[in-house]
């Protein structure tokens, strides 16, 4: 890395964890969730096996259903034989900054309840709340987790071998944080942590209106 590119990734990182200058929340709420965030800059650098069941870990004590634990994690670690496997179900937009990743994962939930083989109606959202808790975990490490919906479910279903009793949901890429400066210009410039709309425009006392 150029010393120029060292001052401007010190400049940059320097402004991560200032997330007030992003984000304002409306209401008194723990800094953990506005200090989550999907960067897309990664080093390259591996993380270790232990780091990543760290994040699994934290996914492990989600709420679910029943208690169903429908979330499951199928993954590739960099440098490994399983890595171009998973890469390549990446759409060529999400490969171009996914290269840099230490691990992709993709998550699937299941579909019916282990003690009657019922249908579980809420297997994608136990599996998001599983997904957001390992997303927390990451932040906490100081670790890009970024989500994805940019690949072929598909080929996903096939290629991973995920069954009809399973729903393919998404990927996350997993990463040591890297330089903006490095992606691609467009995605540099979206670079910054987003924003979110107006509680008023997600919270209804009594049911939507009329
Ligand atoms: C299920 C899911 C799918 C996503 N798909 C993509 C994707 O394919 N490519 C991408 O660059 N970002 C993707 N994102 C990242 C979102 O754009 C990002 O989470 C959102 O803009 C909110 O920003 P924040 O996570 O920094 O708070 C996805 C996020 C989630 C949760």
């Amino acid at each position: 890395m150029t010393a120029k590119q060292d001052l401007l990734k010190g400049l940059f990182m320097a402004d991560v964890p200032n997330m007030s200058k992003f984000r304002k929340p409306g209401h008194d709420i723990s800094p953990i969730f506005i200090n989550r965030w999907s960067p897309r800059a990664m080093s390259g650098e591996e993380i270790s096996k232990e780091e990543l069941m760290r994040l699994f870990e934290a996914a492990r004590w989600a709420p679910s259903s029943f208690n169903n634990q429908p979330w499951r994690f199928l993954y590739a670690m960099r440098n490994t034989g399983h890595w171009e496997k998973f890469f390549g179900l990446l759409s060529v937009n999400n490969q171009s900054w996914c290269k840099n990743a230490a691990a992709l994962i993709v998550t699937v939930s299941k579909k019916t309840f282990d003690f009657n083989g019922k249908p579980a109606r809420t297997h994608s959202h136990d599996t998001g709340a599983a997904w957001v808790s390992l997303a927390l975990q990451g932040s906490f490490m100081g670790l890009v987790v970024h989500g994805m919906q940019g690949f072929d479910y598909d080929r996903a279903k096939t290629e991973l071998l995920v069954s009809d009793e399973h729903q393919v949901e998404a990927m996350i890429a997993v990463g040591r944080p890297g330089n903006k400066y490095d992606l691609p210009f467009a995605l540099e410039q979206r670079e910054f942590p987003s924003d979110r709309r107006k509680l008023e425009e997600i919270v209804f006392e009594g049911g939507f209106a009329k």
